[in-house]
């Protein structure tokens, strides 16, 4: 079954129309038949994610002399809505290398840095990773303990300290980091850094056995006398916390968009399921519980899409204004998030038994919605976010 081609919000050009019909094709043929599988053994995809390079998809928004595809907010949105509609790890990979990682260059990167921090990961050559979250901080972010102290010559930043839950971690050769410089100054004393994690003084963690997005790898990293050279800031010193901040409202439209695709397909998966699978002598969809069911998860999903689409608007018009969508970011994402733990459940219980048998993919849609209530912000910090920016309090 299919979606809206366009919404009340955004009317697609034929560009973008061309762009979700490529990634469609591609998600249909390349991952559909091996999601599963890499779902089971929670592999790394490594070759689809070079495909997805070849493709562009790695650096969406970036434009072509940086090595991207010099699409826009939307495009983005559509790509990965339509890689999680088939398999969300695949969604998770290139949304977090697209928003997390390429889109805080893109904006604050200096010349030199997006030639070397940027081409390489928006062409799909390396993969980039954003790495903000610690073992005891986590919605708390500001409370970081990782800490980079300037050498005596001042020519590099030594890292110490360990990072967790870095999608991306165990494969990427790039890096947005954030850490401490300046403990005293709370907030402001955190700086973002950009590393090279070939580089010695950087070693890995074990890749966390997660229960979905299970092809999205994610460890923890350990920093040991890692030297950063001083140019590698992005941003100034004590800017960190505020990229790290705006960086995540991109981030959370991309979320947003993986929370929609998912709940496409459980809702797909249902409607069929309803017309087909017979009781009491004939096809389930005419009962009116049913029906109440696939009213409910359509209209959730009709409206995150219009929020996503709000939010999306609303970034682009900042590349213009710079004005934030903080707010915009974080109701789309909310809202999308909890509408796929929603939708894929009611899709588990239409299907019955069935849902819940690892023969049908309705348990792992189930699984893989489940992440994008907590990453990225869990559903009550953007709650917080969304209630402060209303009432204008901190
Ligand atoms: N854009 C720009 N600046 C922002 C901002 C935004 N969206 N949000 C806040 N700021 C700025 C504020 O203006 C303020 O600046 P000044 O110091 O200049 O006044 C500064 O940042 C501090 O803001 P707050 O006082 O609001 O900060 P806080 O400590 O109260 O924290 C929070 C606010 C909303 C709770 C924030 O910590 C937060 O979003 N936490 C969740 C973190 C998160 O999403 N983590 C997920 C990590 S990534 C991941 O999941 C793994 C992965 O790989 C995908």
């Amino acid at each position: 079954m299919d979606f809206a081609e366009d919404s009340a919000l955004l009317r697609l050009t034929d560009e973008q129309r061309m762009l979700r019909a490529t990634v469609r094709d591609f998600a249909q043929r390349e991952i559909a038949p091996v999601a599963a599988e890499l779902d089971e053994t929670g592999a790394y995809p490594a070759e689809t994610v070079r495909r997805m390079g070849a493709l562009g998809l790695m650096g969406i928004e970036v434009p072509e002399k940086y090595g991207g595809a010099g699409m826009d907010a939307l495009a983005c949105a559509l790509t990965i809505e339509e890689l999680a509609r088939v398999d969300a790890s695949h969604g998770t990979i290139v949304s977090v290398n697209n928003s997390l990682y390429c889109g805080a260059i893109l904006a604050r990167g200096s010349e030199e840095q997006k030639r070397e921090f940027l081409l390489p990961v928006a062409s799909g050559r390396q993969t980039g990773a954003y790495s903000l979250s610690e073992p005891s901080s986590g919605s708390d972010a500001g409370a970081m303990a990782c800490r980079a102290e300037l050498n005596a010559a001042g020519t590099h930043w030594m890292i110490n300290g360990r990072k967790s839950w870095v999608t991306n971690g165990p494969v990427a050769e790039r890096l947005l980091l954030f850490a401490v410089t300046d403990p005293a100054a709370g907030n402001r004393g955190i700086t973002a850094f950009l590393i090279d994690a070939t580089q010695p003084g950087l070693t890995r963690g074990r890749v966390e056995p997660k229960l979905g997005i299970r092809a999205s790898a994610t460890c923890e990293l350990h920093f040991d006398n890692y030297a950063c050279p001083v140019d590698s800031v992005l941003g100034q010193p004590g800017e960190g916390f505020r990229i790290a901040m705006s960086v995540l409202d991109a981030g959370r439209i991309g979320i947003a968009a993986q929370a929609l695709g998912i709940a496409e397909a459980a809702f797909a998966a249902s409607v069929s399921w309803a017309r087909q699978r017979e009781a009491f002598g004939g096809p389930i969809a005419r009962f009116q519980l049913i029906q109440q069911k696939i009213a409910d998860m359509k209209i959730r999903i009709e409206a995150s899409r219009l929020l996503l689409h709000d939010a999306v608007a609303a970034k682009q018009r900042s590349r213009k204004t710079g004005e934030r969508y903080t707010l915009q970011a974080s109701m789309a994402k909310l809202h999308a998030s909890e509408t796929a733990a929603y939708v894929t459940d009611e899709a588990l219980q239409i299907h019955g038994g069935m849902g819940y048998s690892r023969e049908l993919p309705l348990e792992r849609y189930w699984r893989d919605a489940r992440i994008t209530r907590i990453y990225e912000g869990s559903s009550e910090i953007q709650r917080l976010v969304i209630a402060r920016n209303v009432l204008e309090v901190r």
